[in-house]
C-alpha cells in the first residue's frame, strides 16, 4: 500500500529529478495523480524528463526547475515558486547526488562540491521546505535518497563514504 502522502492532487518535489532514481520516482508520483516538480542542474535533461512525465500526467501538473541544491538561496526561491504554482509541497524527495569518483588524495574543490551537493543539498531542502510543509497542517513526507556505501567504506570513493558506526 502506498504511503498516504502519495495521493492524488498532493504535490511532490523531486531533486535530481531529470534522470535515474529521481525521474523514476517522479513518474511513480505522477501515476499516483500527484502534481510533480522535478528539479535538476541539467536543463536539457530536465526538459526531456518533463516530456516523459507529461505522458502520464496532465501538463498543468508538471513543473520543472533548474536549481543547484547546494545553493540555499536557489532552494529558497524553488520553495517559493512551488508554493506559488501548486499551493505548497506535501512531499520532498532530496535525491540529487553526485559521485565524481575522487580519491582520498583528490582536490579540495572536489570534496567541497561533493559535500555541497550530497550533504548541504539535503540540509537546504529539508530546512527550507519543512516549515511550510508543517504549516499546511496535514501529513507531509521528506525522503532522502541514501546509499549503502555510506556504511561500509570503499577506498576508491572516500568522499561519499563514512566510517562504519561502532
Ligand atoms: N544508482 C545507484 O546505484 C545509487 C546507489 C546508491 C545511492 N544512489 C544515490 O541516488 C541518487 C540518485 O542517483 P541516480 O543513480 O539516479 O543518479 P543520476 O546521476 O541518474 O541522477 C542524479 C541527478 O542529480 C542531478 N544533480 C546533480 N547535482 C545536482 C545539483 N547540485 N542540484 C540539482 N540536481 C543535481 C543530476 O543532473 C542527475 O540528473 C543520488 O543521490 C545517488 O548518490 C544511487
Amino acid at each position: 500500500m502506498p504511503h498516504p502522502v502519495i495521493a492524488k492532487d498532493n504535490v511532490a518535489v523531486v531533486t535530481g529529478g531529470a534522470s535515474g532514481i529521481g525521474l523514476a520516482a517522479a513518474m511513480a508520483f505522477a501515476r499516483a495523480g500527484m502534481k510533480v516538480c522535478i528539479v535538476d542542474v541539467d536543463e536539457a535533461r530536465l526538459q526531456e524528463a518533463a516530456t516523459k512525465l507529461s505522458s502520464v500526467a496532465a501538463a498543468a501538473n508538471v513543473m520543472t526547475s533548474a536549481v543547484d541544491v547546494s545553493r540555499a538561496e536557489s532552494v529558497k526561491e524553488l520553495e517559493r515558486a512551488v508554493g506559488a504554482h501548486f499551493g505548497g509541497t506535501d512531499l520532498l524527495m532530496n535525491n540529487a547526488g553526485i559521485q565524481p569518483g575522487s580519491t582520498l588524495f583528490g582536490e579540495i574543490d572536489n570534496w567541497q562540491r561533493i559535500i555541497g551537493v550530497n550533504m548541504w543539498g539535503i540540509i537546504n531542502g529539508s530546512r527550507i521546505f519543512a516549515p511550510n510543509m508543517i504549516a499546511r497542517g496535514k501529513a507531509g513526507l521528506i525522503i532522502n535518497t541514501g546509499s549503502k556505501q555510506g556504511i561500509p567504506p570503499r577506498p576508491a570513493i572516500p568522499p561519499t563514504t563514512s566510517p562504519r558506526p561502532a
